[in-house]
């Protein structure tokens, strides 16, 4: 690769122990994908945060990398934890498993690193513009970069992303480039959309067919930002798809119109999601807890649930996870309270899948999000049923 004065010095040692070290890695990196060069990043985003996810194996390494002394460059946000920081007592997490999670988060704290814990940055400021090169590491949030927002990045792992926070810079290949971000695969669809679920499944369905594709959406419905990260969320879930166009939404879409007479063709129907709803779903009886918040929702999502419970009293377990911002103006807006009041419960922090929910005896889930129906089976055990927000909640009431 072809370095510039400032990287190889990085690479020599002459800026500290950790750039050097996370230069080491980066260039490795490069050299593996044959990146030409390092290209510079305006923020970062960094996965690998819960205890439960990376262990002691994990947690040594971050401890190891706080200890070299150095800081972050550019402005770096975390993915959600293993609890919610604060009220892990509640929560319900042992107390071992709890210090581990706190040694994480002042390794971060260390290197400050943003004690974000959410998988939506860009909901709480970190929001990259058109064209900007950012190095993310969260799935979910990786699509939207790349997709809603027109931002360029890898669908990085937690220790590529530490490095380019040290580094200030990636290796330049893959989604940073111009000709892997054309559409590949045209997708059309008769299905109703008219729910965040439903485009988390027709999400699910795409990533599964084309799993490392670029499709191209051409829907007849209008869609919010709700819809368009469970849509996100699904297609990295099921596929490693990190972008993706929509006709008259994305801003990237216009410029590859003329592309799509050349490339594949997926047809999705209203019986192809239903089938993608059975095959998410592999429990029908009672739950033992509703969730949602995959990814962390934002404040008008909370605001339509303490909507809906307001005045109502829930007959099960109904917990809800967002960040600490948006936890914030929940409590200043009374929506925390409504919901509290209804037998609810708001969580910051952390979400189903990244913890311990197996280890609290839950067994069964509902949700709405088809990210969550494809991991709790396979980490947690878990088994889930998919339902919409309002259905599910109406369930919980009853
Ligand atoms: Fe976010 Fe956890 Fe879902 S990190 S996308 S809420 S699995």
């Amino acid at each position: 690769m072809k370095l510039t004065v400032q990287e190889e010095e990085m690479l020599r040692g002459h800026r500290g122990k950790a750039a050097q070290r996370a230069m080491e890695l980066l260039v490795a990196l490069g050299e593996v994908f044959y990146a030409q060069n390092m290209i510079e990043v305006s923020s970062v985003q960094i996965s690998g945060v819960s205890y439960k996810s990376i262990g002691d194996a994990g947690l040594d390494f971050l401890e190891d990398f706080a200890g070299l002394g150095g800081k972050v460059q550019v402005p770096s946000t975390v993915n959600p934890a293993g609890m919610d920081l604060d009220r892990w007592q509640e929560f319900g997490v042992s107390k071992e498993f709890a210090d581990k999670q706190l040694r994480i988060a002042r390794a971060f704290d260390q290197m400050s690193v943003q004690q974000t814990y959410t998988c939506v940055p860009y909901l709480i400021g970190n929001e990259p513009k058109l064209g900007e090169h950012v190095a993310w590491a969260e799935s979910s949030a990786v699509v939207y970069a790349n997709s809603v927002l027109g931002a360029r990045t890898n669908r990085e792992s937690g220790p590529s992303a530490l490095a380019a926070a040290f580094a200030g810079r990636t290796p330049n290949y893959g989604m940073h480039l111009v000709e892997n971000r054309m559409p590949n695969v045209l997708v059309e669809t008769s299905a109703t959309l008219k729910d965040p679920l439903h485009y988390g499944l027709l999400g699910y369905l795409v990533g599964k067919r084309h799993g490392k594709s670029v499709p191209y959406f051409r829907t007849r419905e209008s869609l919010g930002r709700e819809e368009l990260q469970s849509l996100c969320a699904a297609l990295a879930s099921s596929g490693m798809i990190s972008l993706f166009h929509m006709d008259g939404i994305t801003p990237e879409a216009a410029s590859f119109r003329e592309l799509l007479n050349s490339v594949e063709r997926l047809y999705v129907t209203q019986s192809d999601l239903e089938a993608m709803q059975s095959e998410l779903s592999d429990v029908e009886s009672d739950v033992d807890l509703y969730a949602f918040g995959c990814p962390h929702l934002g404040i008008a999502e909370v605001a339509h649930i303490a909507h809906r419970l307001k005045n109502n009293r829930l007959t099960k377990r109904l917990w809800i996870f967002t960040s600490r911002e948006t936890h914030q103006r929940a409590e200043e807006k009374g929506y925390v309270k409504t919901i509290s009041q209804a037998g609810g419960k708001v969580f910051r922090d952390t979400c189903v899948v990244v913890s311990p929910l197996e280890e609290l005896g839950i067994r069964t889930i509902a949700s709405n999000s088809c990210k969550a129906a494809h991991y709790l089976p396979s980490i947690s055990g878990i088994k889930v049923r998919l339902g919409t927000m309002d259905e599910l909640i109406e369930e919980a009431i009853r």
